[in-house]
């Protein structure tokens, strides 16, 4: 069968990105069997020819309602899908969706019935949140990098606040490109409105979340950003469990040094989407 990327070239350039970027993700160790999920809002490629294209799946229920998702379209992940699997053909390891008029539900049009991630009420509902900003934003990445998640089995990063002050010191680049920081969500289990709902509560004030003993979901202009996003975040762990291993507590750059850089860089303190 014909896949729905053949002549959308503009649709087929985003799905080579999203798989460029799933590559990135086995390689750096935090996509272990089918850990992490994506969506992308395809939207805008979507011309009469698809639009007419027949449901392959019955009618699936998000688990919320997003009324800011109606007649949108997205690239997910498959539930159970690897990574690594994903980078090399992304229409075997995902499927396209489109939300229904109720704004609760969703049909899978294409390329196969694969049916998507389990985390689709985070993904949508952090799209339905940058569609209703008004944002140009298209991505969203949810993610288990390793340093990050075991820097949330320590009591005392257990707060976006002390995790963001923490990462921030390490390396001027981690404030100048995740200028918001890292927020943090207690432990909610995986799949459910409750993580969703929290995560939505948290992204608006943060770059990055960090979902306790788990992972990360972050939003980007495509997947490449939102990958960086969390990349930035992550080294700067990296970074912080190296400086451990020479010594004592690392320093960390000072409060005043912070300061100057947020200042001369004009750094932004709430989400510009
Ligand atoms: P899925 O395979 O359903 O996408 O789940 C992977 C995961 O990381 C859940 O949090
Ligand atoms: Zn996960």
């Amino acid at each position: 069968m014909k896949s729905v990327l053949e002549g959308r070239p503009a649709l087929q350039e985003v799905i080579d990105q999203i798989q460029e970027v799933t590559g990135y993700l086995w390689q750096k160790g935090w996509a272990e069997r089918n850990g992490g999920n994506l969506t992308y809002n395809i939207t805008e490629f979507v011309d009469e020819q698809m639009r007419a294209l027949p449901p392959i799946s019955g009618v699936l229920q998000i688990g919320k309602t997003l009324p800011n998702l109606k007649g949108c379209w997205f690239y997910c992940k498959g539930t159970g899908k690897r990574m690594r699997d994903l980078s090399k053909n992304a229409m075997e390891a995902g499927a396209i969706i489109r939300i229904l008029d109720d704004c609760a539900s969703y049909e899978i049009v294409a390329d196969k019935c694969i049916m998507p991630t389990s985390e689709l009420p985070s993904h949508l509902s952090l799209q339905d949140y940058i569609i209703g900003s008004g944002s140009s934003y298209k991505a969203t990445l949810h993610t288990h990098p390793i340093e990050l998640v075991a820097m949330s089995h320590i009591r005392k990063f257990c707060s976006g606040e002390v995790l963001t002050r923490t990462l921030w010191s390490m390396i001027p680049e981690t404030l100048a490109f995740a200028p918001l920081g890292l927020g943090f969500i207690p432990f909610a289990l995986p799949g459910t409105v409750q993580l969703a709902d929290a995560t939505l509560e948290q992204i608006g004030r943060y770059d990055v979340v960090l979902w306790e003993k788990h992972g990360t979901i972050a939003v980007g202009l495509d997947m490449m950003d939102a990958f960086d996003q969390t990349d930035v975040l992550n080294k700067a762990a990296c970074i912080y469990k190296t400086a451990l291993q020479f010594g004592p507590e690392p320093e960390g750059m000072s409060p005043e040094s912070m300061a100057e850089i947020q200042t001369l860089f004009k750094l932004p303190k709430t989400r510009v989407l």
